[in-house]
């Protein structure tokens, strides 16, 4: 089985059907990782590249262990200390690793749509890990997965997800997703982090917290970028934090049993408080180690693992 599309750079890549298989070979995949050796010959012979143009901690990892735990040869690549230091474009590196027979080729750009013309321009397989303030489709599938662990349906669940919409790649690979497996998806932001056609992504918008919050099933909140930031979207991070930083007491006008979710890296103290963070129902570890199983699930999909060698 694979995904009909040759490339992941969005969520819109993939249909209802398609995102079901992931997660049942996710589950799969669970299981490996719970095993003593994590190790499989699934993509024996398989080259994995990471070509990182943006730091990353989870993403760049898990993909780097998701495609060593299956026998892949993963190489990964820094624009820091690659030739593209000496000027090389994007589209001669990736050609470049293309013509060292790369079966998939994961990559994190600042550029939103980078990774259509890397996609154009190489015969490997792509994976979007980021692209500017544009898309997070694996951040997405991991979400839905760690969802999907909890509750039985995704199916009519109130979704807030609350903070930096307008930076947010995570926020609209989120509403994506959550959308087509029927959820009730809202986002919440100061005005200023709110993008203008915000409501034609699909969500409800609110400035509010509390009516987001409102009876919530599933609270994601988001990490507040400064670095996409210049100065004035709000007066200062103490107001943005009385405002809309999720805590103990104002989780509580959410569902009893509301999962809390945050993709990381977290700004404790700022968006979400460290004891909001600590609460039995945040879920953010589960997340990490669903990330590997997540992406072990797509390597073996989109890079060909032979079927009977997963478990
Ligand atoms: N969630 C996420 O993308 O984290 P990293 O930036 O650490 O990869």
């Amino acid at each position: 089985m694979s995904i009909k599309a040759k490339d992941l750079l969005s969520i819109d890549d993939i249909s209802t059907e398609e995102i079901a298989v992931i997660m049942q070979n996710a589950k799969s995949m669970k299981q490996i990782l719970q095993r003593d050796i994590k190790k499989v010959p699934t993509l024996r012979g398989k080259s994995v590249i990471n070509l990182f143009y943006e730091n990353s901690t989870r993403t760049r990892t898990s993909f780097e262990l998701a495609g060593k735990y299956m026998g892949a040869d993963v190489v990964n690549i820094s624009a820091g200390t690659s030739s593209v230091k000496k000027g090389e474009s994007m589209r001669d590196t990736a050609r470049t690793i293309d013509h060292m027979s790369a079966d998939v080729i994961i990559m994190r750009h600042h550029e939103s749509g980078a990774h259509k013309i890397l996609a154009e321009s190489v015969n490997a397989r792509v994976i979007n890990a980021g692209d500017g303030k544009h898309e997070h489709p694996t951040q997405a599938l991991l979400d839905a997965f760690t969802v999907l662990e909890h509750k039985e349906t995704v199916e009519g669940l109130k979704i807030a997800i609350i903070g930096d919409i307008l930076h947010s790649r995570v926020a609209r690979s989120d509403v994506l997703i959550f959308n087509k497996l029927g959820a009730d998806v809202w986002f919440c932001a100061p005005p200023t982090l709110m993008p203008s056609k915000a409501s034609e992504l699909g969500a409800t918008i609110t400035y509010s917290l509390e009516e987001a919050l409102q009876d919530a099933d599933i609270v994601i909140t988001l990490r507040l970028q400064l670095e996409r930031q210049d100065s004035g979207f709000f007066p200062s991070i103490r107001e943005y934090t009385n405002f809309y930083g999720l805590n103990t007491k104002n989780i509580k006008w959410a569902r009893p049993d509301c999962l809390i979710l945050h993709p990381g890296p977290m700004n404790r103290g700022i968006e979400i408080s460290y004891e909001a963070a600590e609460l039995p129902n945040a879920v953010i570890n589960e997340q990490v180690n669903n990330g590997v199983a997540i992406r072990m699930a797509l390597l073996y999909i989109m890079g060909g693992g032979r079927s009977g060698d997963t478990v």
